[in-house]
């Protein structure tokens, strides 16, 4: 289905990222997958064969979007799907919060992807079916300890994501907010935790289970598909039913 797409896929080293820049190869896509890790992009770029094209890229700086969006115009000439997925967080009491604290959340979450649909949006209007996917987080609606600025990050990027639709029509754009997902991002509440983390979200998830990435890519790949074209400006939920059953328990 993806055979003709090229993808641009932040945070595509690991976890979510990394299994949907291995669902589009796997479909047909050319994917360039973007990290700040140098040695998991390797990993990657090593498992997913010669349609992925690793880009070392940290989404907060500026400078290094500008050279990402260069080579996609040189090379390309044109993007399909832009998915916004580069994220991680500290975690912080309000009380505790720094400038340092403030920028990195703030940085990683909102300043790239913003940069990136700034520098991208030309290329992206030369696809047929152009299509931006934003990786907020059931966060965005839902409180828990110390989550203060992720979670204010992400709900931004939610409605940065409904506000593109209005002021770049012909680009669809959509977000995903995934709840408590298996992936290396957990250990961010200490590794020794996450086996408790994962039972606790079992019980409390009315599917009876943490999320897998598939979850989400699966439903990435959906949203970029021809079947998806008149679905803009969308938020969708994908926690097992967690936020409708009440608060994360973390
Ligand atoms: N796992 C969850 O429970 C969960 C829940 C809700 C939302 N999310 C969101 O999903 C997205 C993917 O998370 P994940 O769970 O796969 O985490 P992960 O840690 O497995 O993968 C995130 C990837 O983003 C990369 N990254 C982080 N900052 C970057 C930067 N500045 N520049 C370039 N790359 C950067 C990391 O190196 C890593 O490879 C994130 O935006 C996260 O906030 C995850």
């Amino acid at each position: 289905m993806f055979k003709e797409t090229i993808a641009l896929v932040t945070g595509a080293a690991s976890g979510i990222g990394l299994e949907i820049a291995r669902q589009f190869v796997e479909e047909g896509a050319t994917v360039v997958g973007v990290d700040w890790n140098e040695e998991n992009l390797q990993a990657t770029d090593e498992s997913l064969g010669d349609r992925f094209i690793a880009r070392l890229c940290d989404v907060r700086k500026a400078d290094q979007i500008r050279d990402l969006c260069k080579y996609i115009g040189d090379e390309f000439g044109r993007l399909d799907v832009l998915v916004n997925n580069a994220g991680t967080g500290i975690l912080q009491d309000p009380e505790e919060i720094g400038e340092m604290e403030f920028l990195f959340n703030y940085d990683i979450l909102l300043k790239g992807p913003v940069l990136l649909v700034k520098d991208l949006a030309p290329m992206l209007r030369k696809s047929a079916n152009p299509s931006v996917i934003n990786m907020a987080s059931v966060a965005a609606r839902i409180n828990a300890a110390k989550h203060v600025l992720y979670a204010t990050a992400k709900a931004a990027l939610e409605r940065y994501t409904q506000h593109l639709t209005r002021d770049l029509p012909g680009i669809r754009f959509n977000c995903i907010l995934p709840g408590v997902i298996e992936t290396p991002l957990l250990n961010n509440y200490g590794e020794e935790n996450v086996p408790a983390i994962l039972e606790l979200v079992a019980g409390r998830v009315p599917c009876g289970r943490a999320g897998k990435a598939e979850d989400i890519a699966n439903c990435v790949l959906f949203l970029c598909s021809d079947k998806a074209t008149y679905i803009n400006g969308a938020s969708i939920v994908i926690d097992g039913g967690l936020m409708q059953a009440g608060d994360f328990g973390l």
